[in-house]
């Protein structure tokens, strides 16, 4: 296959988990079933890479057993030894991880560790740490926090059901203490689940805030699972939004938009961010699948495999109109070109063809002037087609990708859409291979990510509506190394 995204070469895949970058190389770990393409015998597969784009496979990690499955958790670097875990010299990578009950209804917050680097890894005898005797208790991501005085070690999870963030703090990582909880709040048509936080600096002000993603499913911005964040204020015990956030359910679409969404595609999913980075280099992996059909996806008798990761995103925050938003450019590999458009008027009726390769780029730039707005159809050699539809009156883009779902999931012929300025110029940077495609908008800050299904593009074609559009540039490239399984 040729493509951008990883994807492990057999089995079943789900969150990306303990993101890690340690001694120059970047470790990926994520939900994986060792057995087979079912969500089943929830285990950490891993993956590691210096560049984040290719990517070395390595033996399973962490792995069920009799008594529990390995759900979602963090993996933070233990270098005081604060927990004793840690071999002399060597401290240890402690991971957090939430252990399924297989034989209680219960959910509850467990350490495993490591001290060859992140290859092998010993479950802790005294497991859990945390038991609340809740159900729905998960996805514990570990942080440190710099106070003033003093730092310590956060742990954030969710209540799922709840929709609640719980916050614990501890200094040797093996107990902890509630701090406070957050929620319902913003986005509440589905459980709660793979919460973040982070700081950053706002770019263009100076400000520095705290993100917090919380991954929902249902109730997600396009369906099914989906990312909101909330941007606000941490003080080491509390997380603040800037401004209050009502509960908001999925029925009620104006709000549901108002809210800050990490992407407005299906398949961007319980996306959290590598430890060990500095903040001006945080970079977030997500799920590239929805929950609404992921388990039902086909897969190839040859090489049975389900679910893969989407491109890796450096984030930064920026505040446009007197909001601030989270901006992610992906991290890519170099390209050479394949086509190019310059300053062209296209007449209504009329329309431009140009080739695209098997994985790469697209870079467009679309005058819309008074044109109702355009088109860009992906279309491969059987016809088969993804539109994407630029409505100039309601600025936003139209993803249609109706005409490549025959043979897939109930859920998955959908239409959904992403909210984009025309200055009146519309930009798009589109990454697109033979499993994706992930559309960066309005510098980043608006991003939409879909399965293409059954289609392989080999041209893309933009046509105006209604009236004449000048394509200031439409340039395509090809990924010079798509090096991904
Ligand atoms: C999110 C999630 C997590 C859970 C894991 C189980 O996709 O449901 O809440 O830990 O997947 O695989």
């Amino acid at each position: 296959m040729n493509s951008l995204h990883y994807a492990p070469l057999r089995n079943w895949v789900n969150d990306p988990n303990g993101l890690l970058f340690h001694d120059g190389r970047y470790h990926l770990y994520f939900q994986y079933n060792p057995l087979g393409v079912e969500h089943a015998n929830l285990s950490w597969g891993h993956a590691s890479s210096v560049d984040l784009l290719e990517w070395e496979d390595h033996p399973v990690a962490l792995e069920f057993d009799d008594d529990e499955e390995v759900f979602s958790g963090s993996v933070v670097v233990d270098d005081a030894d604060t927990t004793g875990l840690g071999a002399p010299g060597k401290p240890a990578l402690v991971a957090f991880y939430t252990s399924m009950s297989k034989t209680a209804d219960l959910q509850t917050q467990s350490l495993a560790y490591s001290v060859d680097d992140g290859q092998s890894w010993t479950k802790f005898q005294d497991n859990p740490l945390i038991d609340r005797g809740s159900p729905h208790f998960r996805d514990p991501k570990v942080i440190r926090y710099h106070g003033v005085d003093e730092s310590y070690w956060v742990m954030l999870a969710v209540e799922a059901v709840e929709r609640r963030v719980v916050f614990y703090r501890s200094d040797d990582l093996l107990s902890w203490e509630l701090l406070s909880e957050f929620g319902p709040a913003g986005a509440v048509g589905g459980d709660w689940e793979c919460p973040d936080l982070f700081a950053l600096r706002v770019e263009n002000t100076g400000v520095l805030r705290w993100v917090l993603l919380v991954s929902l499913n249902p109730g997600g911005i396009a369906g099914g699972s989906g990312t909101q964040y909330f941007v606000g204020d941490f003080d080491g015990r509390t997380f603040t939004p800037v401004t209050p956030v009502a509960p908001i359910t999925a029925t009620d679409d104006v709000a549901m938009r108002s809210l800050r969404w990490l992407d407005y595609g299906r398949d961007c999913y319980a996306g959290v961010s590598f430890a060990g980075l500095s903040d001006d280099h945080r970079t977030l992996i997500a799920w590239m699948s929805n929950w609404d059909y992921a388990r039902e996806m086909p897969v190839d008798a040859d090489a049975p495999q389900r679910g893969a990761m989407t491109l890796p995103r450096r984030l930064s925050l920026i505040e446009i109109d007197g909001v601030e938003r989270l901006r992610q450019i992906p991290v890519v590999p170099a390209v050479t070109a394949v086509s190019r458009v310059a300053d062209e008027v296209i007449p209504p009726g009329g329309s431009v063809t140009v080739p695209i390769r098997a994985a790469g780029r697209i870079r467009l730039a679309v005058d819309v002037d008074d044109a109702a707005g355009f088109e860009v159809s992906f279309v491969g050699d059987d016809e088969q087609t993804v539109t994407l539809t630029y409505d100039t009156s309601s600025a936003e883009l139209i993803v249609d990708r109706v005409g490549v779902a025959q043979g897939l999931p109930k859920g998955f012929a959908d239409v959904h859409r992403m909210p984009v300025a025309s200055t009146p110029v519309v930009s798009l940077t589109i990454w697109i291979d033979e499993l994706a495609i992930e559309i960066y908008a309005d510098d980043g800050t608006r991003v939409l990510t879909d399965l293409l299904g059954t289609l392989s593009a080999t041209s893309v074609r933009i046509a105006g509506r209604g009236a004449p559009i000048r394509i200031e540039t439409l340039d395509t490239s090809a990924a010079v190394a798509a090096t991904c399984s």
